[in-house]
């Protein structure tokens, strides 16, 4: 299997297989001119990076560490601003420091961000009042106003992506490496508004890291010059879903010869788009990144055995993260199933669980919502399945924002289905707000810590 898709991939082989949730561009000469000028740019990550993240995920899937994956929904190009990158990243910083602090694992930290601009719909047309338009499919292919200009695919605004993904990059890098990301600064990360339980536990705990640190200070350690205190390393992903703007940033690796994804660090095959057969997992297949793939409640288990094939030919530790998207209530129907295919295929993967995508619902207010409490509760079934088969949890995959926003109704800041309208900003699908993302990883450390415990009582019985 391996040998066939390295003899036969290209970066444009995808182009003979079927495609699913992809534009068809009206003015193809347009479209062949913004390729060659993408391919002629810069790629936004460079492989070895690629290669660092595969190998931190690698410790993900034996459970020395843990994948924590968050960001947008849908990047949007009208609310890009330095503001919002850096929130988002302080939620990031502040959720990993929970988790490393609370259950004492290495934390992989990867934005969905820098890329995350082109979306699948679930019909491909929209109807307002008796009219009826394509969809919206992200501001890297339409525009969301309800118009029929704004709903032709445009080539052009890849451009625009790119740009908008390099400057993203830009300031992702400078907080990473430049001062801000310093565990001395951990107190700095929380923002304004989070004023609640969560934030009062957050800052205790803040204040004992500050005491480990001067208590190192104190015993002679130096925590100035120990780097991993002072810089993070802070990934980029999205799903790759826009296959012309895919091919167009991929290269050649000049280390190892080979193919790499030059779009964003970790790329993912989302729930609509992941046929064996079809143009997204050709693609995936032939590039040396690490893949995400979502798992939802039709996944077959003789998929999932075709698809980690593909995959992941060489069965690398680190190349392939499952990301299981049922929805609660629903996770016991199905994720033991495809554990247990993975356990008897001997696979190598990394289980992530993105407790968002199975959880929406049309609130009564008539907002796309999902409820917190939904959201908590398919990651304690996650947790609680991955403890019953004796396997690892790997990571969380979940959307989210630094902004204030009124998105998931629930948690401990009780937003209500009436304060939905207030501020609801997303571009697609519901995120969760700062506290409540906060709130998320106080639940992921205690399970994280649970099963931890357990499995050191396993091996010590
Ligand atoms: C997403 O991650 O935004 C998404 C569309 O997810 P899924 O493919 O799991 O539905
Ligand atoms: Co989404």
């Amino acid at each position: 299997m391996g040998a066939e898709v390295a003899q036969t991939w290209t970066k444009s082989s995808w182009r003979s297989k079927p495609r699913v949730q992809m534009p068809d561009y009206p003015d193809q000469a347009a479209l062949a001119a913004v390729e060659a000028q993408l391919g002629k740019y810069p790629p936004l990550v460079f492989a070895g990076e690629a290669r660092r993240l595969k190998a931190a995920l690698g410790k993900a899937a034996r459970g020395e560490a843990f994948l924590l994956q968050g960001g947008d929904c849908a990047e949007s190009f009208a609310e890009f601003s330095a503001d919002s990158i850096r929130d988002t990243f302080k939620v990031m910083l502040q959720m990993a420091m929970v988790l490393t602090y609370g259950a004492k694992v290495p934390v992989v930290k990867v934005g969905r961000m820098a890329g995350q601009f082109a979306k699948p719909r679930s019909a491909p047309t929209e109807v307002i009042n008796g009219v009826e338009l394509p969809s919206y499919r992200g501001d890297i292919i339409n525009e969301l106003a309800f118009t029929p200009e704004a709903r032709i695919p445009d080539p052009a605004k890849m451009l625009q992506a790119y740009t908008q993904a390099a400057a993203s990059l830009n300031l992702l890098r400078a907080f990473s490496t430049g001062g801000f990301a310093d565990i001395e600064r951990v107190h700095s990360w929380t923002l304004g508004f989070t004023d609640h339980d969560d934030a009062e536990r957050y800052r205790d705990m803040a204040n004992h890291i500050q005491d480990s640190l001067d208590f190192m200070r104190a015993a002679g350690i130096s925590p100035q010059t120990t780097h991993e205190l002072h810089s993070v390393d802070f990934y980029t992903s999205h799903e790759a879903l826009l296959l012309e703007y895919e091919e167009a940033l991929c290269r050649i690796d000049s280390t190892t010869g080979k193919p790499i994804a030059g779009s964003g660090h970790m790329i993912w095959i989302g729930d609509r788009t992941r046929q064996p057969e079809g143009a997204h997992v050709e693609f995936c297949a032939g590039v040396q990144n690490p893949i995400g793939l979502k798992c939802g409640p039709t996944t077959t288990e003789d998929d999932l055995k075709i698809l980690m094939d593909k995959l992941n030919p060489e069965n690398e530790a680190g190349r392939l993260t499952l990301i299981a998207r049922f929805g609660a209530g629903k996770v016991g129907d199905h994720l033991p199933r495809l554990v247990r295919t993975v356990q008897s295929h001997g696979a190598n993967v990394v289980w992530s669980c993105d407790p968002m995508h199975g959880n929406t619902i049309k609130s009564a207010s008539g907002f796309k919502t999902r409820p917190f409490d939904s959201v908590l509760r398919e990651v304690h079934e996650f947790f609680a399945i991955h403890r019953a088969e004796g396997t690892i949890p790997g990571g969380v995959h979940f959307e989210m924002t630094g902004k204030d926003v009124t998105e998931c109704t629930g948690g401990v800041r009780a937003v209500t289905d009436e304060d939905l309208s207030s501020r609801y900003h997303t571009a697609c699908d519901p995120r969760l707000n700062a506290s409540q993302s906060l709130e998320l990883a106080f639940l992921v450390a205690e399970e994280l810590s649970s099963t931890r415990r357990d499995a050191a009582t396993a091996a010590a019985g």
